[in-house]
C-alpha cells in the first residue's frame, strides 16, 4: 500500500493484500443498492447478497484500521439498520449516528420528500481515538444572540444533525461533472479534521469523484482511494493535481485559498448573516479562534472582518436560507403563464392520477 495513491480495482481484494493496522481513518460511501448507474458497478443486488457484501467490505476496512482508528460510513435509509448491526457484530463502537440533512432532495408525490443521508461514526476502541474538537467549533447562540461573554470563547461543537453542507448540485463550482454522487468537500473536511491528525492516512474504499482524497490532501493528511472504475480513478487523479495547483496559486490578499474556504464554511456553520455577524465582536472572536485552529495560523478579529468584507464584495459569501432580499424575476411576468402551461402538459403525460399531482 502506497500512501497518496488512487488505486483502480475491487476494494475487498486490494485491502486483503495490505498489512493490517496501517490506516488511521476510513470514510466509506458505498453504492446504496438503489439501482444507481455507475461506470463499472451494477447497483441492484438482491438484498441478502448486498448485506453479505457490506459485511465483507466493512471487515476488510476494519482489518486495515489501526486499533485507535475511526470508521465513517454514509448510507441511505434502505440499509442503514444493517450497517449499525454489522458494526456491532464486528465489535466497533458507535459514537454517533449522524444525519446529513440537505436541501435540494428529491420531490415526492405520495410520500415525504427524502432530504437526508445517514453517516455512521464508529471507533475501533471505546476510549482511545482521535477527536479534534478544537477544529470543529463555531459560535453558539449564546454568542450570536446574546453576546454572552460567559459562553465558551472557543465556541461549541456541531450537533449530530448536519444541515450546513448543501448537496453538490449541477450548477455548483465544486461540481466535477464526471460522477453523479459527489459529496461536498466541506463535509469530508469536517470528518478528516475531526478524526485524523496531519500526516496520518485516510482511506476511502469507494473514492468515486475523489472528494475524500481532496479533503485529506488539502488538510495535510495522506490519502488512499480505491474505485472499480478506471475512468473515475483517472479523473480523480486529475482532480487532485488541479487542487494542488489551485491551492498553490490561490493566495488572495495574503490568504491561502484553503483558509478562505474554511472561513466560508465557518460562516455557513454560524448561520448568521454578515449584517448581524460583523458588528458582533463576541461572535467574531469565536469565528477567529476557530479559523485560527483549523488553518493552523493566528488570525486577528480585524483580519477576519476585513476578509469577510472582501468576500462579500466578490460575492464569495455562501447563501444562508432567505438571506437575500426578494427580487421579483422579470421572466416570471413575461414567461410565467406559458411556462406553467408547458409544465402541466409535461406532467400530464406521466401522471396517471391527477389527484396526486404535486402543486409546486
Ligand atoms: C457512492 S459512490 C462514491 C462517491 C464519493 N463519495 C464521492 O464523493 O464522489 C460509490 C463508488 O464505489 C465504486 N465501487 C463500487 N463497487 C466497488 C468495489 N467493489 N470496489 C471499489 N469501488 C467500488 C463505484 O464505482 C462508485 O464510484
Amino acid at each position: 500500500m502506497t500512501p497518496d495513491t488512487i488505486y483502480c480495482g475491487d476494494s475487498i481484494r486490494l485491502l486483503g493484500e495490505w498489512e493490517s493496522g496501517c490506516v488511521d481513518l476510513v470514510f466509506a460511501d458505498p453504492p446504496f443498492n438503489i439501482g444507481y448507474v455507475y461506470d463499472r458497478y451494477k447497483d441492484d443486488l438482491p438484498d441478502a447478497e448486498y448485506v453479505e457484501w457490506t459485511r465483507d467490505w466493512m471487515s476488510a476496512c476494519q482489518r486495515v484500521l489501526k486499533p485507535t482508528g475511526s470508521f465513517y460510513i454514509a448510507i441511505g435509509d434502505e440499509f442503514a439498520a444493517d450497517i449499525r448491526i454489522i458494526g456491532r457484530e464486528l465489535g466497533m463502537h458507535l459514537r454517533n449516528w449522524i444525519i446529513w440533512r440537505y436541501t435540494f432532495g428529491q420531490n415526492m408525490r405520495v410520500k415525504f420528500c427524502r432530504s437526508h443521508t445517514h453517516i455512521f461514526y464508529f471507533s475501533m476502541h471505546a476510549k482511545e481515538f482521535t477527536f479534534n474538537d478544537h477544529l470543529l467549533r463555531f459560535p453558539s447562540a449564546r454568542h450570536t444572540e446574546y453576546q454572552d461573554l460567559r459562553a465558551n470563547p472557543q465556541g461549541r461543537l456541531p450537533d449530530d444533525v448536519w444541515d450546513e453542507f448543501p448537496r453538490v448540485c449541477g450548477t455548483f463550482k465544486e461540481r466535477t461533472g464526471f460522477h453523479g454522487c459527489q459529496m461536498p468537500e466541506a463535509l469530508l473536511m469536517r470528518i478528516v479534521m475531526a478524526s485524523s491528525d496531519p500526516g496520518e492516512i485516510v482511506l476511502d474504499p469507494f473514492i468515486g469523484s475523489g472528494t475524500t482524497a481532496v479533503a485529506a490532501k488539502r488538510a495535510g493528511r495522506r490519502y488512499i482511494g480505491i474505485d472499480l472504475s478506471d475512468e473515475y480513478a483517472t479523473h480523480t487523479r486529475k482532480r487532485l493535481e488541479q487542487v494542488e495547483l489551485a491551492d498553490k496559486a490561490g493566495e488572495s490578499d495574503g490568504w491561502p485559498a484553503l483558509h478562505i474556504d474554511m472561513l466560508a464554511q465557518l460562516y455557513r456553520e454560524t448561520k448568521v448573516t454578515l449584517a448581524n455577524l460583523l458588528p458582533n465582536e463576541v461572535a467574531l472572536r469565536v469565528v477567529t479562534a476557530s479559523l485560527s485552529a483549523r488553518a493552523g495560523h493566528e488570525y486577528s478579529v480585524e483580519e477576519v472582518a476585513a476578509q469577510f468584507e472582501r468576500m462579500a464584495a466578490r460575492l464569495q459569501i455562501p447563501k444562508l436560507p432567505n438571506d437575500v432580499p426578494f427580487v421579483a424575476r422579470s421572466h416570471v411576468k413575461s414567461e410565467g403563464k406559458r411556462y406553467v402551461r408547458r409544465v402541466t402538459r409535461y406532467r400530464g403525460r406521466r401522471d396517471t392520477d391527477p389527484q396526486e399531482r404535486e402543486a409546486v
